[in-house]
């Protein structure tokens, strides 16, 4: 039975999703892979094919936090997520390059049109807040956890801030891209305090998933 305190465990902290999937390749280049039951599985702590090495499951906006408090060495995160955490404790050494899309406002109109204060709906409410301060806007943010597509569409909000992709998602509920906040992808997260205490074994995680993200 391996511990928390235990030495020569590393522990991965990633959500579920794209990010996941998408790491997968990527980890395995590294020889770090996941059972196929685990990976189909309800475990939220996964084992893996190389010796102390294991992954967590968590909510993707859970991942920064369990690496700050050095549950997890490391975390595979969206740079979304990264912009929305207020804590610290963590280094970002690396973009890894993966689940790639744009943070940006999508309206049903290509122009923001408002006769009042801009309502807008999101979950990304500090990187709204500093999009719209830095035009010198003063909007009112409708804080929701997803579906946010709808808003606009029902008349909740005037616009929305989200993640697009393919676009597909916009394109299907009657909205369009408006304005781009920021490109995203995947980063790795490491413990600050982890580093100088586990300094070999991270430098040497961090030097596979540099090369890996190259490849
Ligand atoms: C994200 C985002 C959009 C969609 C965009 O949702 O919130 O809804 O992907 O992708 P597209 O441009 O390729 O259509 P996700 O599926 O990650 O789930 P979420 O709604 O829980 O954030």
């Amino acid at each position: 039975m391996t511990t928390q305190t235990d030495k020569n465990l590393t522990t991965i902290a990633i959500s579920k999703g794209r990010v996941f999937e998408e790491s997968l390749p990527l980890l395995s280049t590294m020889g770090i892979s996941v059972a196929g039951e685990d990976l189909e599985g309800r475990k939220l702590v996964l084992s893996t094919s190389q010796p102390g090495v294991r992954l967590l499951v968590v909510r993707s906006r859970d991942v920064p936090t369990y690496v700050q408090y050095g549950v997890a060495e490391l975390g595979i995160v969206g740079k979304d997520v990264l912009m929305e955490f207020t804590g610290g404790g963590i280094y970002e050494p690396i973009d890894l390059g993966i689940a790639k899309c744009r943070l940006m406002v999508a309206a049903t109109e290509p122009q923001l049109q408002h006769s009042r204060r801009l309502r807008v709906a999101t979950k990304y409410v500090r990187s709204t807040q500093q999009h719209f301060a830095a035009k010198g806007l003063q909007v009112e943010l409708i804080k929701l956890y997803g579906s946010m597509e709808l808003a606009p569409v029902l008349g909740l909000a005037d616009c929305i801030v989200d993640l697009v992709a393919t676009g597909n998602t916009l394109k299907a509920n009657g909205l369009t891209p408006v304005e781009h906040i920021a490109d995203i992808s995947c980063r790795l997260i490491v413990n600050k305090a982890a580093m100088k205490i586990k300094s070999a074994t991270l430098r040497r995680l961090i030097e596979q998933f540099k090369l890996a993200a190259k490849e």
